[in-house]
């Protein structure tokens, strides 16, 4: 595996591999920290292309608070052991003023509204500080195909713009959510929680199982709302920070007390408090 940390030494290692034919780059970005659901990731990019490259790059454009960009874990060398263990090509440890040559700061991408609901409402400027980075990740390694968790569901509509806005290149590919035995969705925020807020936590995609199963047999939005706040607040660890019922493409919000028609399509999107802990989650209404 080789490891890159320069934008000269990515392009002498992308130059060298595409001297060979047909060669396909599929692309793993992250922010390190890894756990099985980016290795489902880097797994479905070696499946799909002929090289693999994974960045690890803590972006703080995208953290609107320096408390939770501070305390975000770091954890490069067992990340490289596992990317090694798994056949990875490469690893990318991008500098922040070749990704950033201007400055430590976002640029801004007409991202359609898809970046002011939910996680954008929560956290302004979240998601320009993700396109921001990903679109220099894109230009440094200029992959066919990029991979990405759908556990940041909103995430992946966002990057699906921006590839708009790029022309359509690389293709993206969203892989589904992975999650522990009892129904937490990976995240490499789940290295924070206590033993409590742990064994809390599941009851977030219990609720959400719970609240879509509510809205297919005629529960309003508001409801159900009640009903998930009721069972995840059962566990004095965990507080309800949104959920919300949205499009799954425009991600517009649905009304709150209209009871769901059989062919409306509708999204759960959730983020639950352990502490300083955000836990993000999100379910298909089907
Ligand atoms: O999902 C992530 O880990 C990050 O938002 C990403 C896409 C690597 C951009 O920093």
């Amino acid at each position: 595996m080789e490891i890159v940390s320069s934008q000269a030494a990515l392009r002498n290692m992308l130059a060298r591999w595409k001297q060979g034919d047909s060669v396909s780059v599929g692309f793993v970005p992250t922010m390190g920290a890894l756990h099985d659901g980016h290795l489902a990731l880097v797994r479905a990019a070696q499946t799909e292309n002929s090289r693999v490259v994974v960045s690890i790059f803590v972006n703080p454009t995208q953290f609107n608070n320096p408390h939770d960009f501070a305390s975000y874990p770091r954890t490069s060398d067992a990340d490289c052991a596992v990317l090694e263990a798994l056949g990875t090509d490469a690893v990318y440890f991008p500098v922040a003023d070749e990704l950033y040559p201007n400055g430590m700061q976002a640029a801004h991408y007409n991202l359609a509204g898809l970046d002011t609901r939910m996680e954008g409402a929560a956290r302004p400027g979240h998601f320009q500080g993700v396109a921001t980075v990903v679109d220099a990740l894109f230009e440094h390694v200029e992959p066919d195909r990029a991979y990405f968790g759908a556990k940041d569901f909103q995430q992946v509509a966002v990057i699906r713009q921006l590839v708009a806005l790029r022309g359509g290149l690389p293709q993206v590919v969203a892989c589904a959510t992975v999650r522990e035995a009892d129904g937490l969705a990976m995240s490499s925020r789940n290295l924070l929680l206590t033993p409590a807020q742990r064994a809390a936590a599941p009851r977030i995609y219990a609720g959400l199982r719970q609240a879509a199963a509510a809205l297919r047999t005629g529960a309003t939005p508001a409801a159900a709302r009640l009903q998930f706040e009721k069972h995840v607040h059962q566990s004095p660890e965990l507080e309800v920070e949104y959920l919300d019922l949205a499009h799954p493409l425009t991600l517009e919000l649905l009304p709150d007390h209209q009871v769901l028609s059989a062919e409306s399509s509708a999204h759960y999107f959730a983020v639950v408090r352990a502490g300083n802990v955000r836990l993000i989650d999100n379910f298909p209404v089907e």
